[in-house]
């Protein structure tokens, strides 16, 4: 039976020479490797940083604690923030284990992401805004955010903004790269995403001191923050300004308290070999959405099928049910996977579906209709660079068989 995934990653000879490379160079913890790849993605991005973590969920936490010791931010632990309920847990978990509060507003029914009038409604119903610090949108699916709003907003109220970038590289918003258009961003290269590297995140940002202080999180708040260490060139600056201690060693001189978000070189090396595809997989995605909306457009009085915007990075094919009560996500999700097609669902309402938010379920209850709805109807396949025109033409062929058109 022939088998579509949500994701592939392919091993060529290109991958397995870059991790030889990293091998034969001896050196597998953070090094030259990892500094080429931010150096590539920054540029990509568009913004003049980028500091790699462990993972995508790393990379937000460390932009999240980076802000709290940000002199000229005014970020404090315990505020709350605005973010979306419809997201992989990770945005919410990593606002939480970093001791902020997350605040829900409900998302735009055919992008899946939140919204300037969302927010605005939210906002000027509160009495307490001045414990508001931060907006945290997520560009779902590679939908991006209005942005120029969300910043107008975040400006009036003197708050920050925040891109959770990780399903969205390559999505292009008024020109500019989402990620480059707020004070920080994250994404992940986990393998599921469209620039893979096994497991990796990473955090831009054009602000200088913010990466430094990022630098330091990663690495358990340490003094260190050179972009390449030359101790073993008998030459550390650190050491050199530092007049305290006479046996002063900055590796092991902690100034903030952070964790251990580093990386390896190997998945920087992979990370590189993406990075020189980015375009070709935006673009193969992208021709995907379009052949799949193409020949599903004769199930759309059943099926709600991606909204297609030809700057958009496509993480996968999001597909909403109309009617619950004619066609069942269970049923239809059940009848592709016994077909061999894979399918996840949209990741669910965080504060009214998700078991470790249940605390919030009564709050939000009836307050997140759109999110709600999707989170119990909506899923999604794949729509990844390496489907072929058959595999495109067999899901199609599959919807209509399952869906009997
Ligand atoms: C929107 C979003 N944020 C954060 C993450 C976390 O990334 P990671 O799995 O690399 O920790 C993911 C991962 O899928 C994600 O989809």
């Amino acid at each position: 039976m022939r088998r579509i995934f949500v994701g592939d990653f392919r091993i060529g000879e290109e991958e397995k020479r870059a991790v030889n490379e990293v091998l034969d160079s001896g050196r597998i913890s953070e090094g030259a490797k990892v500094r080429e790849f931010e150096k590539t993605f920054a540029k990509y991005i568009g913004t003049r940083y980028a500091v790699a973590v462990s993972s995508g969920t790393a990379a937000l936490m460390a932009g999240m604690v980076a802000m709290i010791y940000h002199e000229g931010i005014n970020v404090k632990r315990g505020t709350k923030v605005i973010t979306t309920p419809l997201t992989y847990i990770a945005t919410s978990n990593a606002l939480v284990t970093t001791g902020f509060d997350p605040v829900y507003v409900d998302v735009d029914p055919h992008t899946f992401v939140i919204t300037p009038e969302t927010i605005k409604q939210h906002l000027d119903s509160v009495h307490d805004i001045d414990r508001y610090s931060f907006i945290l949108p997520v560009h779902l699916m590679g939908y991006p955010c209005d942005m120029d709003e969300i910043n107008k907003i975040a400006k009036r109220y003197g708050f920050v903004t925040f891109e959770d970038s990780a399903q969205a590289h390559g999505t292009v918003y008024k020109g500019k790269k989402t990620g480059s258009l707020s004070l920080l961003s994250s994404f992940s290269f986990y393998i599921a995403h469209n620039i893979q590297a096994g497991e990796m995140g990473i955090v831009v940002t054009n602000d200088a001191k913010m990466a430094r202080i990022i630098k330091k999180i990663k690495a358990h708040g340490r003094m260190c923050d050179c972009p390449i260490c030359r101790r073993s060139q008998g030459k550390c600056p650190r050491l050199r300004s530092y007049k305290g201690e006479d046996d002063f060693e900055p590796r092991f001189t902690h100034e903030l308290i952070g964790y251990n978000f580093k990386t390896m070189e190997f998945q920087a090396a992979l990370g590189i070999t993406q990075m020189k595809r980015a375009d070709w997989i935006t673009e193969r995605r992208r021709e995907n959405v379009k052949y799949l909306n193409e020949g599903l457009k004769v199930l759309s009085d059943v099926l709600q099928l991606p909204k297609f915007i030809d700057t958009v990075s496509y993480l996968a094919y999001p597909i909403v049910i109309k009617d619950p009560r004619r066609l069942s996500r269970k049923t239809l999700r059940q009848e592709l996977e016994e077909r061999g097609i894979e399918t996840r669902p949209l990741f669910g309402c965080i504060p009214t579906q998700q078991p470790a938010y249940s605390h919030l379920k009564k709050e939000y209850e009836g307050k997140l209709p759109n999110a709600d709805y999707l989170g119990k109807n909506a899923f999604y396949v794949g729509c990844h660079q390496y489907l072929k025109e058959e595999d495109l033409e067999y899901i199609v062929k599959t919807f209509k068989d399952v869906i009997g058109k």
